[in-house]
């Protein structure tokens, strides 16, 4: 059990720029973080409107729109930053997981850049870097912190023992809980991406209107939601006269019920300090609330980040590059990317 600080005490020197990339998916990002924490700069381009229309993200579409987008975003963010190429002291890249052509691109750029800087590249693993969004604004961090990491493709929760460390205790057997919000979102006509959808219709609904499954709550710290998206589909076909609302409603009690359900006892379990919330679902506001809640009621440090820090974005991407460039050096140039690269857990 340790005490660290993310913003790495060092004291009188010169702030350390890490410029960071993230193209793993459908969002181009760069960001400069100083020291690992203060974000001097972090845009993300999103792609959504190119791939709505067909319902999800097209990998061809996402990685030829990343080659157009990633040289203005970066210029935006090195002059919101304030600095030009001599001022950056180490170049980042998310290198997986993710989608192989969108992640080459990113990589690509971050280790020319390195190259011609004359400064240290960094592979980061975006699972790690989702992690270090929830942390990124909160300077006094006690650990072991357990996060529930839940994105479109992932559903885990962690133990975050000491930097670099981590300890898997528990992952979704079947669909991620982001997917099991966008394909319910689909299948109600609510269009792509579903997650806001829903979050933002569930506000008008009943969440107690259909009592929707809780697959596995009491069974460990896995989790199941494909079992959920079923229930829903079977459950309108029934009855086609339901509010939408009140199914989307529903729909997201089940799930947010059983993500805090599991993460408070994860908590308690290994006797954590904190709790954090991480990617893109932890922008809903529904599990936010009761995540907060929770905490609160517990005595819990409540790591719960700003929606920008919880979807992807690559101030996080800095982040967690500045503690892998401290734990393990820079990364060599000619390793590449891993589209089924896993969160390094013990
Ligand atoms: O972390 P992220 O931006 O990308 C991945 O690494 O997957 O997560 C994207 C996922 C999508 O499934 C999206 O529907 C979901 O996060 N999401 C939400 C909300 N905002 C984004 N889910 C529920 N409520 C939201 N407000
Ligand atoms: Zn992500």
């Amino acid at each position: 059990m340790s005490e660290s600080q993310t913003g790495g005490g060092d004291g009188d020197r010169a702030p350390f720029y890490i410029l960071a990339i993230e193209t793993s998916c459908d969002e181009t990002a760069a960001a400069v973080v100083a020291n690992g924490s203060a974000v001097m700069s972090s845009v993300v381009s999103s792609q959504v409107d190119l791939h709505a229309r067909f319902g999800g993200v097209v990998p061809e579409i996402a990685s030829r729109a990343h080659v157009e987008l990633l040289p203005p975003v970066v210029a935006e963010a090195l002059v919101e930053a304030g600095l030009d190429g001599d001022g950056v002291d180490a170049v980042a890249a998310t290198v997986g997981p993710g989608l192989v052509g969108s992640l080459l691109v990113g990589v690509s750029a971050a280790k020319a850049m390195a190259l011609v800087w004359g400064v240290p590249f960094v592979g980061v693993n975006h699972l790690e870097a989702h992690l270090y969004g929830a942390l990124l604004e909160e300077p006094d961090l006690r650990l072991p912190v357990v996060v529930l990491l839940v994105s479109g493709g992932h559903t885990m929760l962690v133990v975050m023992e000491d930097h670099g460390r981590y300890r898997l205790l528990g992952e979704t057997i079947d669909d991620a809980a982001g997917e099991a919000f966008d394909k319910v979102a689909r299948f109600l006509g609510l269009g792509y991406p579903g997650g806001p959808a829903i979050d933002r219709l569930a506000m008008e609904g009943d969440p107690g209107a259909i009592a929707f499954p809780r697959a596995m709550l009491d069974e460990g710290y896995d989790f199941s939601f494909s079992g959920l998206k079923t229930s829903v589909i079977t459950h309108v076909r029934k009855e086609p006269d339901l509010a939408v609302a009140d199914v989307a409603a529903s729909f997201q009690e089940a799930v947010v019920d059983v993500l805090v359900t599991k993460a408070r006892r994860a908590a308690r379990d290994i006797g954590a300090r904190g709790m954090a919330l991480a990617g893109g679902v932890a922008a809903n506001s529904s599990l936010r609330e009761r995540f907060l809640d929770a905490c609160i009621e517990d005595g819990l440090q409540a790591f719960l980040p700003a929606r920008a820090n919880c979807t992807d974005n690559a101030a996080m991407v800095a982040a967690a590059a500045w503690w892998r460039l401290r734990l393990a050096g820079p990364t060599p140039l000619d390793a590449g990317a891993d589209p089924n690269l896993r969160l390094p857990v013990a």
